[in-house]
């Protein structure tokens, strides 16, 4: 079987493909920049980019969004993650957290699927806490500064574990168990 994944995101791309190859799905990448609707909410975005792309592309697609949604912040930076990692970086965020105890947050994944029957959406989710100060150099964004709740370091120190208990493998799973059935 094969999907294609929408992306101009090299990282996700290696991610989504690990993820679905371990579902015997083939991943073929088509890297596209393409413009997202702004939205309080990742499944908008998701649902609205995999319209689109499939009314342009005309063929079974797939596209992601993903957010970081830190609770003290009331759900900040959220489906702004991309902008604010840009402007802010993960400096920037951690000094919005200074001297801040309550630091949970989680990580939100909507995959957007279009055919030309329709869309759906599919939502996976990691709980965390955000760190002290960046820890490891793999993976990307945010990653430095997400300690999942099952671990004691980021998804940055350890990016094996990432794709197996992320936010992106859980949406991904859930699409992927949806597309074989
Ligand atoms: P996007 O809008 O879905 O591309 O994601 C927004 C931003 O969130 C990206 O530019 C990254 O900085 C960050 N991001 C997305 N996924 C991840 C992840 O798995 N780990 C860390 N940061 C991420």
């Amino acid at each position: 079987m094969q999907i294609l994944f929408i992306t101009s995101n090299e990282h996700k791309f290696k991610e989504v493909k690990e993820i679905l190859g371990s579902f015997e799905i083939e991943v073929l990448h088509q890297k596209m920049n393409y413009s997202e609707i702004r939205a309080d909410d990742v499944e908008e975005v998701a649902l609205e980019s995999a319209k689109t792309l499939f009314s342009i592309i005309k063929k079974p697609l797939v596209v992601e969004d993903t957010g970081l949604f830190i609770d003290v912040l009331k759900g900040f930076p959220g489906a702004y993650s991309g902008w604010v990692q840009k402007k802010l970086g993960n400096n920037g965020i951690l000094k919005l957290m200074e001297n801040e105890s309550r630091r949970d947050a989680h990580f939100k994944t909507c995959v957007g699927y279009a055919d030309e029957k329709g869309c759906r959406t599919f939502v996976g989710k990691v709980d965390g806490r955000i760190s002290i100060e960046e820890q490891g150099k793999q993976g990307f964004g945010y990653d430095p500064i997400f300690i999942p709740n099952t671990e004691n370091n980021t998804f940055a120190e350890n990016e094996t574990l990432k794709n197996r208990i992320s936010h992106r493998f859980n949406a991904f799973a859930a699409f992927a168990k949806w597309y074989k059935a």
